[in-house]
């Protein structure tokens, strides 16, 4: 693998191997350092766990980090993304994590700059977040040892997620079958990788293994979208009483960064059942198993 930039690109055995190594990482295996690479980050989204959790997972494979303010870079002279990337590769970085709102553009890129530097996307639009999957897939196996059998239950923004598509391309990758997409109509994806879309909480919260919260992405929004947050709290929030329907060793994720007492209760953000900051620490772990994986 030279570039990360999808979960579709991944064989079942190479997600796999991604989740083991990102698992002993954590449980301290030798660290092989690459003191002669130097990753960038460009982000021209608003991140904190993802740029974040790459700059310390490089760090901690001996690399050099630069990470690039967009809001005072020479993109607001025009820059364009090629010639950005081109201009690092010059000064000889050699790995490019770039999260950008326009789909797809990271795609273009690999095609346009090819195989002198690896780029790994961190977020694209609306469409792809693979190192989030990557990430929430290695809390899951933490927790559950397994996938085959597990029900999973994805509650709330699902059209508006990048981490919903990738996520259900991890979870079909690996067999998980039973998966439920528990959203209003409003907010419902119009095609699914997998799984059965409801707007039934109770259908997909009884039972479940492990609850995903997604965030309601206002900003992503579009003029005509609105949302009744007093019927969607009614409806849809992850409450004491629906997780009480779940298995009672559910576990319950969230990406962050969570809308408290919106999509999730608060105080179940930071009950025993949560494991939304163990997700942040295995996202430093993972990005050490896809940053040392690329060739
Ligand atoms: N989950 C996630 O992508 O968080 P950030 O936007 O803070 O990176």
């Amino acid at each position: 693998m030279h570039h990360f930039l999808d979960i579709n690109q991944l064989s079942r055995v190479e997600l796999e191997s991604l989740i083991d190594k990102a698992l002993s990482f954590k449980s301290g295996s030798h660290v092989e350092t690459n003191k002669q690479a130097i990753c960038a980050t460009l982000f021209y989204e608003n991140s904190t766990r993802t740029r974040l959790s790459f700059e310390i997972a490089a760090k901690r494979l001996g690399m050099m980090t630069v990470d690039l303010d967009i809001n005072t870079s020479s993109v607001n002279k025009g820059e364009t993304l090629v010639d950005t990337v081109q201009t690092l590769m010059a000064m000889e970085v050699s790995h490019v994590v770039i999260r950008h709102q326009q789909e797809k553009l990271i795609l273009e890129l690999a095609e346009t700059i090819g195989q002198e530097v690896r780029l790994i996307n961190a977020g694209d639009g609306q469409r792809a977040h693979p190192s989030q999957a990557l990430l929430d897939l290695t809390t899951i196996y933490q927790y559950k040892q397994k996938f085959h059998g597990l029900k999973v239950a994805i509650l709330g923004d699902i059209k508006h997620s990048r981490v919903a598509n990738s996520l259900q391309n991890a979870l079909a990758l690996v067999g998980v079958s039973d998966c439920y997409l528990v959203a209003p109509p409003s907010l419902q994806a119009t095609t699914n990788r997998i799984g059965i879309a409801t707007t039934d909480i109770v259908e997909g919260v009884s039972d479940a293994d492990v609850i995903i919260c997604l965030r309601v992405q206002k900003e992503r929004f579009e003029s005509d979208e609105a949302l009744d947050f007093d019927a969607y709290r009614e409806g849809y929030t992850l409450t004491e009483q629906r997780l009480k329907l779940a298995k009672p060793d559910a576990i319950i994720m969230h990406p962050g960064p969570v809308n408290r007492d919106i999509e999730i209760d608060s105080d179940l953000v930071d009950c025993s059942q949560s494991v939304i900051l163990e997700q942040v620490t295995n996202g430093v772990f993972a990005r050490m198993a896809i940053l040392s994986g690329l060739n």
